[in-house]
């Protein structure tokens, strides 16, 4: 049994404790929040003692799962290994490459597991994208299209999200989600090149185009479209014989000549608000990681040098939005 600490009982701390509720090799046995009365109430939730102070927490436990604002993320993940527990920290992994760099340092010197929680390589229809890839049924994946924008999570705790020197603004915060995508599916890219918007709450909307020998990447994100826009997740990929397309449906394969295929999976609701209903990629990625400690196992679906990769990209392509954008708009 995989015992966690869940540190930050916001939106992606109810997420991540709703998974663990169902997970059987995993357990929460302690929850942090600077806020003592959510961390009070959520703790009553769960059934677990909450505490304002990782340090000041006195449960055992075998791992740290990092539900905080992102500028929080290094510390913690620091904290976390030093004192030789495993670390499930969400994503973006950082701010800064330097940052970046500590936390694999310090996670390789105690010698501890670390996974960024980048959702999407674990998303269901994402997965099944990735394997008619590498499959190479359809033939060559000649061009990939990702989608994903919102309206601003005006939710976060204090608006941390609206701070750009906390959340690196929305390219950083959800942008992210597809270039590493992109990344996983593809590997390095020959060429990166970004457009987009830039307010006062950062880089906040990303046209991005990767370029690999024989696809082309093209995708759009971010958060700065207006309360009650709903969110948007999407994808088409066109290849040599055929071609998969989710966007506002279910994921969908067309080939020539053949009645197209609707592929089914399995749904479980999530328990969590905010603009995500479901907690299929969060639930299969939490349980393919408490597998990993249980067993010993090193995680290869995410790495943290992979993690590193795909903010290595974002903060590219944020230079090259700043570099071709006009000084900042009002938000
Ligand atoms: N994978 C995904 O799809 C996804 C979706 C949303 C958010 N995220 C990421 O999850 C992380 C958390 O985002 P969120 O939406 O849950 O934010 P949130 O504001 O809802 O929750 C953050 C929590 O951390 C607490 N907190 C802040 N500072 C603290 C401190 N010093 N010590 C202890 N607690 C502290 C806050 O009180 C709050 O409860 C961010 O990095 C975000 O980018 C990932």
């Amino acid at each position: 049994m995989v015992r966690v600490v869940l540190l930050g009982c916001g939106f992606m701390g109810r997420m991540h404790a709703s998974v663990y509720r169902l997970l059987p090799d995993a357990e929460l046995v302690a929850v942090v929040d600077r806020d003592p009365e959510k961390a009070s109430m959520f703790g009553q939730e769960f059934g677990v003692p909450s505490f304002t102070d990782y340090a000041a927490c006195p449960v055992d436990h075998d791992a740290v799962d990092v539900c905080l604002p992102t500028h929080l993320h290094a510390s913690a993940t620091i904290e976390a290994a030093q004192s030789g527990k495993h670390v499930v920290c969400e994503k973006p992994m950082a701010l800064t490459l330097p940052d970046a760099d500590a936390m694999i340092e310090a996670c390789s010197k105690a010698g501890v597991q670390l996974l960024v929680g980048h959702c999407i390589r674990f998303w269901p229809e994402y997965a099944h994208l990735k394997d008619l890839v590498d499959g190479g049924t359809l033939g060559r994946l000649l061009s990939l299209t990702l989608v994903r924008f919102g309206e601003f999570p005006h939710w976060s705790s204090e608006n941390w999200l609206a701070d750009e020197s906390k959340s690196g603004g929305g390219v950083l915060d959800m942008h992210i989600h597809d270039t590493d995508f992109a990344l996983y599916l593809l590997g390095t890219p020959l060429e990166v090149a970004a457009y987009g918007v830039v307010d006062d709450r950062g880089p906040s909307y990303a046209y991005t185009t990767l370029r690999y020998p024989g696809t082309v990447v093209l995708s759009e994100g971010g958060w700065n479209l207006p309360t009650h826009t709903p969110f948007k997740m999407a994808f088409r990929a066109v290849f040599e014989r055929g071609a998969a397309i989710m966007d506002g449906g279910p994921l969908t394969v067309y080939r020539p000549g053949q009645e197209p295929e609707v592929v089914e999976f399995e749904q479980i609701e999530a328990e969590g608000g905010g603009n995500i209903s479901s907690l299929g990629g969060y639930f299969v990625e939490l349980k393919e990681f408490m597998d990993c400690l249980a067993t010993g196992r090193r995680c290869t679906t995410v790495t943290p040098e992979s993690s590193r990769q795909s903010l290595a990209t974002v903060l590219e392509e944020i230079r090259q939005i700043r570099s071709r954008t006009a000084p900042p708009v009002s938000a």
